[in-house]
């Protein structure tokens, strides 16, 4: 396994003077038994943009969520800069925040976290990069409250986190090239309400199971091993509790499967299923579609390559 320890790397953002513009990436959490520890990059990105104002909060928020997301100091891109404005004593006058989403909300694609991602980066940004990237990973899973969303979005790729108290532990690890197909179905599931129905206490059994088969599943993907994926990526620790909440989650993945996925998960909390595969993806991607088609629900599907290299400035003409 090759990987780089957070604790070595240095933040690579350069420092702009007055209004920054970066896209995070979409974020596959869990990758089936890694509960709560293993999360992938995707290239779908929400972009923002934030700089100074003379005085108040402005927005403009296009895509995903437009009208739904709140604009005002809850909106989670400003709460987050707001923790980085505190913790380097800056108080700006106003602030302007522009989002362009692409990444559908409650979908288990980590929109939320590239919100708070969003706005850290982009208010560390702001004020001169004070913060390193290691604390900005540490403020990022204090925030959020899991690391598997935020830390890949931050730092793209294949993401393995485990929580200390004096902060994340991270390692994020090579991938041979690979892209997955994601089924996000016309269903809203909250995380709360998929995190509220996992049982507090598992039978010992399971727990060993889930350990075993997560290492074995960064081996096959560290490999681009889909044999060995299609025998490992499974999970007992929230995936039997959640699949109710996904109508028509069983023929979903039977559709996958037939058509040649190797693999399919339950993303973060759901509802979007990842499917993983060799090949094939197009006519994997129809038949999970199909399947959701015939149990009365609707769905996009994207077929999106891993994105390597996380929150990012985007290079304005
Ligand atoms: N690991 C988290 C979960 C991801 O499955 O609940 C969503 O925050």
């Amino acid at each position: 396994m090759s990987g780089e320890s957070m604790h070595a790397a240095e933040h690579p953002f350069r420092i702009p003077q007055s209004a920054v513009h970066i896209q995070v990436p979409a974020t596959s959490a869990n990758l089936g038994p890694g509960f709560d520890c293993l999360g992938l990059a995707l290239a779908l990105y929400n972009e923002i943009e934030m700089c100074e104002i003379d005085h108040g909060l402005e927005f403009d928020i296009q895509g995903e969520g437009a009208a739904e997301l709140p604009q005002d100091k809850t909106n989670y891109s400003v709460s987050a800069a707001q923790c980085i404005f505190d913790r380097v004593g800056y108080v700006p006058r106003g602030l302007f925040i522009r989002s362009v989403n692409s990444i559908p909300m409650s979908s288990g694609l980590g929109s939320s976290s590239a919100a708070i991602v969003g706005g850290l980066v982009a208010a560390n940004l702001l004020t001169g990069s004070q913060l390193s990237r290691d604390r900005v990973i540490a403020l990022a899973v204090e925030i959020e409250g899991h690391p598997d969303n935020v830390v890949p979005a931050i730092l793209g790729g294949l993401v393995i986190a485990a929580v200390e108290p004096d902060g994340p532990i991270i390692n994020q690890i090579d991938l041979p090239p690979l892209s997955v197909i994601a089924v996000t179905p016309d269903l809203r599931v909250s995380t709360e309400e998929a995190r509220r129905i996992l049982p507090v206490m598992v039978p010992r059994a399971d727990a060993i199971f889930n350990l075993s088969r997560t290492a074995l599943v960064i081996q096959a993907l560290t490999r681009g091993d889909f044999d060995l994926l299609s025998r490992v990526m499974n999970d007992r620790l929230h995936q039997p509790y959640r699949k109710h909440l996904i109508t028509g989650y069983d023929d979903v993945i039977e559709a996958a499967r037939s058509a040649g996925a190797a693999a399919v998960v339950i993303s973060g909390s759901g509802p979007t299923l990842v499917a993983f595969a060799p090949d094939h993806h197009s006519e994997i991607a129809q038949a999970m579609r199909q399947a959701f088609k015939q149990n009365g629900v609707g769905s996009r599907v994207w077929i999106l390559n891993v994105d390597r290299a996380g929150a990012r400035l985007v290079d304005d003409p």
